[in-house]
């Protein structure tokens, strides 16, 4: 199939690489100049494993300076655009709104089917239909709109979109959910030879399973699944700040919860809370969309304040740990929301930095990967590339991501560059003994 997709972001570039290793004709459409010429010269315009390799696998997709005929021609439109966060909880839609004129403007042919990758408010989709023909010149159709949810992780995100745990197609017609359908049957059917260096997990061999929904429901599915995920993390570190009041270890605990099989024992990694461009987000604007209806999500909002509350409580523990916080050097490891990404998106790093800060302290910070991205950004706090002359003079360290990078460090070395004596686990992944064997002070999150 033909297939333009609008947006390359994370969900646009790797859907669309995705999409061309199954043989499709992909176009990348791209607003940022910069970043049309990265992908041209095969240049990852961010972090992602396997994108360098899966760029130089598809140098015939083409990145476009304008719309052009790619719209006429195209059997579907991926719309992957951003949807930020509005203040008050809400999502912007001014990128879609804008692409919907410049896909009524381009023209589109009356089978096209326009997918929403994008993440939307409900009611979006129908409403994306609207507006496109409402823009359209001469012969005016309404256009036909499907919404397939994108559920890829960053840091994991071709694993992910090559082999998915379901599929949902969301459309009110069965003939824009058949073509929808066609174009992931691949993916579905699992019958592609994998990319040398991204083999499917044993296990992961059969059908992936396809859900065919309405339109708000696949919507709404996308909310509820990232707001099911970030509450079970505020669960768990609800009950990591338990275990540190009654003295209990909440590796432990997780453990025993997640032999249970109607619990699962994944997302209960308690810490210093979700961040990222998604949970947040999502959860706010479900949250929002909810309130706009008259109803009060208040797990939803308990979620929330729970993931706020694990950031305050880390700079409490470092306040509690070094004798207050005024003049104190605290060195973090890692900035980057989770390990295997660049993306600093609402990360608990930079909060829990600015607290410090805020409250008198001389913050260091190093990362893998995100220290470039961390300097375009102009973080208020000092960057050092390696690890060990960070944590020189420090008097307390914070892991804060936990990079594979971090795991085995030598601690005796640390502690005699160490000014102090604390390190808070924010990850619960170092090995206390490790640590305390080197002479230093171990705290984590409810162990
Ligand atoms: C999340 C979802 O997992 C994806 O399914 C979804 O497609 C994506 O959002 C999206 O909406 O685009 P992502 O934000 O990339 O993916 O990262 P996750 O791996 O889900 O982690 C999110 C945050 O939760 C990270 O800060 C991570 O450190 C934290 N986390 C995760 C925990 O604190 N504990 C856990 O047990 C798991």
């Amino acid at each position: 199939m033909k297939v333009v997709v609008a947006g390359m972001g994370y969900v646009g570039l790797v859907t669309g690489l995705v999409l061309a290793e199954m043989g499709h004709e992909v176009v990348g459409m791209e607003k940022d100049k910069k970043k049309r010429e990265l992908l041209r010269s095969g240049i990852p315009p961010f972090y992602e494993p396997h994108l360098e390799e899966l760029l130089a696998r598809h140098t015939e997709v083409v990145y476009p300076d304008e719309w052009g005929g790619w719209g006429a021609c195209a059997d579907v439109i991926i719309v992957s655009v951003g949807t930020p966060p509005l203040p008050q909880g809400g999502s912007d839609l001014s990128q879609v709104r804008a692409l919907a004129q410049e896909i009524a403007r381009a023209g589109i042919g009356k089978e096209t089917v326009i997918i929403n990758k994008s993440t939307v408010p409900m009611g979006t989709g129908g409403w994306l239909s609207r507006e496109i023909h409402s823009h359209m010149k001469g012969q005016r159709f309404l256009p036909r709109v499907a919404s397939c949810p994108e559920f890829l992780r960053e840091g994991v995100a071709f694993y992910d979109a090559f082999y998915p745990d379901r599929i949902v197609i969301g459309a009110d017609r069965p003939t824009t959910r058949a073509k929808v359908r066609m174009l992931f049957e691949k993916i579905e059917k699992q019958n592609f030879e994998p990319p040398p260096t991204l083999e499917r997990a044993t296990g992961k061999r059969g059908r992936v399973p396809v859900l065919e929904t309405g339109l708000e429901s696949a919507e709404l599915i996308k909310y509820a699944s990232n707001a099911f995920l970030a509450t079970k993390i505020s669960f768990i570190n609800e009950v990591a700040n338990i275990c540190d009041a009654v003295g209990a270890d909440i590796g432990e605990v997780s453990k025993g919860m997640g032999l249970d099989a109607r619990i699962a024992g994944r997302f209960l990694r308690a810490g210093l809370g979700w961040g990222g461009s998604c949970f947040g987000k999502d959860v706010s604007s479900l949250s929002h969309q909810a309130a706009e209806r008259g109803y009060v999500a208040r797990l939803l909002q308990s979620a929330i304040s729970v993931n706020a509350f694990q950031r305050e409580k880390a700079v409490q523990k470092l306040a509690e740990g070094m004798g207050g916080v005024r003049g104190k050097r605290v060195t973090l490891l890692g900035i980057s929301f989770k390990p295997g990404t660049s993306d600093l998106r609402d990360a608990p790093a930079l909060t829990i930095a600015q607290k410090l800060i805020d409250r008198g302290a001389l913050v260091t910070a190093t990362d893998p990967v995100a220290l470039p991205f961390a300097r375009e950004e102009g973080v208020p706090f000092s960057l050092v590339a390696c690890p060990y002359e960070a944590m020189e003079g420090a008097d307390s360290v914070l892991l804060a991501t936990e990079w594979p990078d971090y795991l085995d460090l030598d601690w005796d070395r640390i502690k005699k560059g160490m000014r102090g004596k604390l390190v808070l686990d924010g990850r619960n992944s170092l090995d206390r003994a490790v640590v305390e064997g080197a002479g230093l002070r171990y705290k984590g999150v409810g162990r």
